[in-house]
């Protein structure tokens, strides 16, 4: 008996659907037992977000504070032979309720030693967040086997719109009627048991050394030039931006609310004005040093901090 824990948090069902595809071929084999813990804020994050909730988390999110989070029901001491974590980035940053587990004691008991598999659901921008991710499991003594992200297929500007509209709105239809469906696609889902099969002989044979290949060979992470250059520029500035606002206060306190105000306003007009000369940039980039991406997209597909 090979015994599974699964640990997510999800506000709309998004990535607990990911994940539950992803893992069907586990599912499917009796000799395999899953454990599913949901994360749960004893404080719950809203949904949909009001402007100023949405953009007030980003100081708490970037520099990876915890929240309470009520207490777990898996057994840290439980010898689990594979662990997989499924989160959504919020703001290039790991969301918080997931920093939060990571950042517990059970964590610490449950994760040295054991295999990790991740899985992300979200806008399109993970990288910053997966690299936050490598070194905490890095820290925790963890050993990441494997990563599968689903993400919207969208132009960048799109699910910009789209993601506002759908965190900020509850929009979970077409936007306007006329914009496509925010997040991961049926289709998606549909190919998710392939990266499942993976996993699931990984598991079977004990063997995760050639995982995370097998899973980029099946496109089960996506990296594309364009926001790569993107979330580059995210990384450099949000730090500076979210201790400028928390220098003002506390998460939530009215001091600061102008700050986060001017970043509601900021952040996505920088996005509107950076993503086309990005795009731009990007497509010359193969040109000009394709060495260099070929080289950046081959890091950011597997599992080790450089
Ligand atoms: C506060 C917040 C920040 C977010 N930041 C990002 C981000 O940096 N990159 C990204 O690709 N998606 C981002 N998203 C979208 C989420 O990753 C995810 O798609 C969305 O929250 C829906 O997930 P769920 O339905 O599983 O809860 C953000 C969402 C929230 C609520």
């Amino acid at each position: 008996m090979k015994n599974v824990l699964v640990i997510y948090y999800t506000q709309t069902g998004q990535l607990s659907s990911a994940v539950k595809a992803t893992l069907l071929p586990l599912e499917n084999d009796p000799s395999v037992n899953i454990q599913y813990e949901q994360l749960k804020p004893v404080k719950p994050f809203p949904y949909p977000w009001s402007y100023m909730e949405f953009f007030d988390v980003f100081p708490e999110t970037v520099h990876g504070i915890p929240c309470e989070l009520e207490p777990f029901s898996f057994d840290p001491d439980k010898k689990f032979d594979l662990v997989v974590i499924a989160y959504q980035p919020w703001f290039l940053s790991i969301c918080i309720p997931v920093n939060s587990f990571l950042q517990s004691p059970q964590a610490a008991k449950l994760l040295a030693g054991k295999p990790v598999v991740t899985v992300i659901a979200c806008r399109n921008m993970w990288l910053g967040a997966q690299e936050k991710m490598k070194k905490r499991l890095l820290e925790l003594k963890a050993d990441l086997v494997g990563n599968v992200t689903f993400v919207d297929r969208s132009a960048n500007l799109i699910s910009l719109i789209t993601v506002l509209a759908f965190v900020l709105g509850g929009v979970k239809d077409k936007f306007l009627g006329i914009f496509p469906k925010y997040g991961v696609t049926e289709k998606d889902l549909q190919a998710a048991p392939a990266y499942g099969v993976k996993i699931h002989n990984s598991l079977i044979t004990d063997n995760f050394l050639y995982l995370q290949s097998e899973l980029v060979d099946e496109g089960a992470v996506i990296v594309k030039p364009n926001l790569l250059l993107l979330e580059g520029r995210g990384r450099v500035l949000f730090p500076l931006y979210a201790n400028y606002i928390s220098k003002k206060g506390k998460s939530g306190s009215k001091e600061r609310r102008t700050r986060v105000r001017i970043f509601g306003i900021v952040l996505p007009i920088g996005i509107l004005i950076l993503s086309p000369i990005i795009t731009i940039v990007s497509r010359l980039a193969p040109l000009i040093a394709s060495g260099k991406m070929k080289k950046e997209i081959a890091y950011y597909s597997q599992n080790s901090l450089r």
